[in-house]
Parts: C-alpha cells; sequence; structure tokens
C-alpha cells in the first residue's frame, strides 16, 4: 500500500468529461468523453448540448477510469472536481456527481479552479513545478499570464485577453478558411506545409502606446479581422486562397506575441521557468518557439503532453493530490459552480 492520496478528479467546464484517477505525483488513468462532435456543426460549444452530453457520459467514464486505474472507487482517498471557472450547466453536473461520490464514500471534496488545475497538470509529467513559476494558459476560454507563488493557494493574474482568447482565434480563422471545429489542429497541420512570412498579420497590444498599459495582456480580436479582410480581398481578386500561408502567418503571429509576452513578463519578475498550458499549448510552433526563444534567455519551458493540455479529468485529479499532500482544506459540501470562479480561488 502506498502513503501518497489517491484522488479521483472530474472535469466538465466545457465539452469534455474528464476522469481522471491520480496516486501522489502519479498518473493512473486518464478517461475522457468528448462531445465536440456534437458541436462542430453549430461552429462552437453549445452549452446545453454539452450539459446533457456529460450527464449521459458521467458514469461510464468514471467506471472506465477504475477500470484503467485498477481501483475500486472505495480505494479513493479524496474528489476533486473543476467548480469553476467554465459553462455554468456543465459544471453544475461534475460538480454534482463529484458531490454525490465524496457523500457517498465519505471522502473530502475539493471544488478546484479549472485554470489552477491546467497548472497543476504539469507535475504528472515533469515532477514538482518550480515555484515561484510563470503560467501562460491559453485555450479556448482563456488566454492568461499567470504568476504562480503556489498553485494550492493562489495564482496571480499578471495579464489576459481583453477580447477573443487565443484558442477562439483558431477557431474562428479555420472557420474562414473552411476547415473543420474545433480549429486549432487543423491550422497546425496547414501551417506545416505553409510559408510563416507570407503575410505580415498584425501583433495585437504590441505597439510602444499598447505596451504602457496592456504590457501583459493579449488581443486577438484584430488578427483575426485582418486575416478576414485578407481572404476578402483574395476573393474579390480572384485569387485562390493559399490555406497553409495563411494558417502559418496567423500562426506565427499568435505564437509571436504569446512567447514574447511570457519571456518579458518571467524577465521582468526575474522568473527562470514558464510553463505552457491549455488546448493551445499543443500547438507545435508555439512549444517550438517557446523553448527556443526561451532557451536564448537561459528560461527553462515545461510543457505538458498535448493530451494533457487539453481539458482532461487528470489535471483535477493532480491538483486535488496537490492539495492533500500539502494539507489544504478541502470545500464544504454545499460548494456551489462558479462559472466565473476567480484564479485567485484555487479551492472553492
Ligand atoms: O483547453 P481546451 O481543451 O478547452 C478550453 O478550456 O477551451 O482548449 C481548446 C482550444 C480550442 O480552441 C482548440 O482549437 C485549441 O484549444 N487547440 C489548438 C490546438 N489543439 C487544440 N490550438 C492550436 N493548435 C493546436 N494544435
Ligand atoms: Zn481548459
Amino acid at each position: 500500500m502506498s502513503d501518497e492520496p489517491l484522488v479521483l478528479g472530474i472535469e466538465t467546464s466545457c465539452d469534455e468529461t474528464g476522469v481522471g484517477i491520480v496516486r501522489g505525483h502519479t498518473l493512473l488513468a486518464d478517461a475522457v468523453a468528448s462531445s465536440v462532435e456534437e458541436h462542430a456543426r453549430f461552429g462552437g460549444v453549445v452549452p446545453e448540448v454539452a450539459s446533457r452530453a456529460h450527464l449521459e457520459a458521467m458514469v461510464p467514464t468514471i467506471e472506465r477510469a477504475c477500470e484503467t486505474a485498477g481501483i475500486a472507487l472505495s480505494d479513493v482517498d479524496a474528489v476533486a472536481v473543476t467548480s469553476g471557472p467554465g459553462l455554468a450547466g456543465a459544471l453544475l453536473v461534475g460538480v454534482a456527481s463529484a458531490k454525490a461520490l465524496a457523500l457517498g464514500l465519505d471522502k473530502p471534496l475539493y471544488g478546484v479552479n479549472h485554470l489552477a488545475a491546467h497548472i497543476a497538470v504539469d507535475q504528472l509529467e515533469h515532477g514538482p513545478l518550480p515555484e515561484p513559476c510563470l503560467a501562460l494558459l491559453v485555450s479556448g476560454g482563456h488566454s492568461s499570464l499567470l504568476m504562480v507563488e503556489d498553485v494550492t493557494v493562489g495564482v496571480e493574474p499578471l495579464g489576459a485577453t481583453i477580447d477573443d482568447a487565443a484558442g477562439e482565434a483558431f477557431d474562428k480563422v479555420a472557420r474562414l478558411l473552411g476547415l473543420p471545429f474545433p480549429g486549432g489542429p487543423h491550422i497546425d497541420l496547414a501551417a506545416a506545409s505553409g510559408n510563416s512570412v507570407a503575410i505580415d498579420f498584425p501583433r495585437g497590444l504590441s505597439g510602444r502606446k499598447d505596451l504602457e498599459r496592456h504590457r501583459f495582456d493579449f488581443s486577438f480580436s484584430g488578427l483575426k479581422t485582418a486575416v478576414a479582410r485578407w481572404v476578402e480581398a483574395q476573393e474579390r481578386a480572384g485569387t485562390e486562397i493559399n490555406v497553409p500561408d495563411v494558417a502559418a502567418s496567423f500562426q506565427e503571429a499568435v505564437c509571436d506575441v504569446l512567447v514574447r509576452k511570457a519571456l518579458d513578463a518571467a524577465s521582468t519578475h526575474g522568473i527562470d521557468d514558464i510553463m505552457i498550458g491549455g488546448g493551445v499549448a499543443a500547438n507545435r510552433r508555439l512549444r517550438a518557439m517557446a523553448t527556443e526563444r526561451a532557451a536564448a534567455r537561459g528560461i527553462r519551458v515545461r510543457v505538458p503532453r498535448p493530451g494533457l493540455c487539453t481539458d482532461n479529468g487528470a489535471m483535477v485529479a493532480a491538483l486535488g493530490s496537490e492539495l492533500v499532500l500539502r494539507g489544504r482544506a478541502p470545500s464544504e459540501l454545499d460548494l456551489p459552480a462558479d462559472s466565473s470562479q476567480p484564479i485567485t480561488t484555487v479551492v472553492a
């Protein structure tokens, strides 16, 4: 028997029903059921469709995770669940399920912050998180630069997007180019055979004046509009659109701003370690560019493998396990789902 806590984590903040099982820092199971295909024809996640899919997937996904981990539910020492931020109805399914499990098993319940979980997951792959470190979280719902002193206590926001999230920009530009939803992986793929300097797309909030007020903030809506205008102009001129070149040039603009600001924040705060998380961290150009530019400055970059970057239950279990290991207090059983839970609240 191990002394390390066995934690089951549940994630339902968006369209992935994730159930992860972690012992200490060791990943035992990461079962994910996605409703992404049900949303594809709408070009974005439909909250009610997602909630219903979570409801249907929850029990089978828990069973699958236990089977993979080779454990019985009664072995679990604590239950962790994403309490926010996310889609209200979707979160509710996870929170209600976690409460039922915690109550039935008579084990502590941890309602955790989705963003802090995206940070903590890296421990499953690269070992204890260096603290302090800087986290760049980029997904369909968020784009933030965060200072992490102690991932179980609180995270300080340094900057965030003022309009679209990075993943949202990938999804919208993919749509403009006729690529399927979610667009990020398709842009990543198309860009691999494109020329990243073919079109000089704008770098949001990077001018001298913008940097005064928004040094560590992001903006991607201007870039998205620039791509739309460029595509329209080509269509008007009857020129065929070179999808790989547009994808590569767009991707370069997004990655350039993300990496430049993350490195600037790290240098400014004297931080030597950056972790990148969230779905967009699966992007191959972002991973390569960040690693290469950081190395030139003596900064280390940690990025979990793509499957742990997108939403999953393992990340929730990883944070839950860290909370147990550090002796943090659990949540109450009347824990609410909080669609706008602030990043400063790690445990609700
Ligand atoms: O973290 P995540 O699974 O869900 C949210 O919390 O939003 O992130 C999903 C986002 C989508 O916008 C998707 O297009 C983007 O991550 N994404 C990517 C890649 N893989 C997923 N973006 C760029 N390149 C990728 N390879
Ligand atoms: Zn996420």
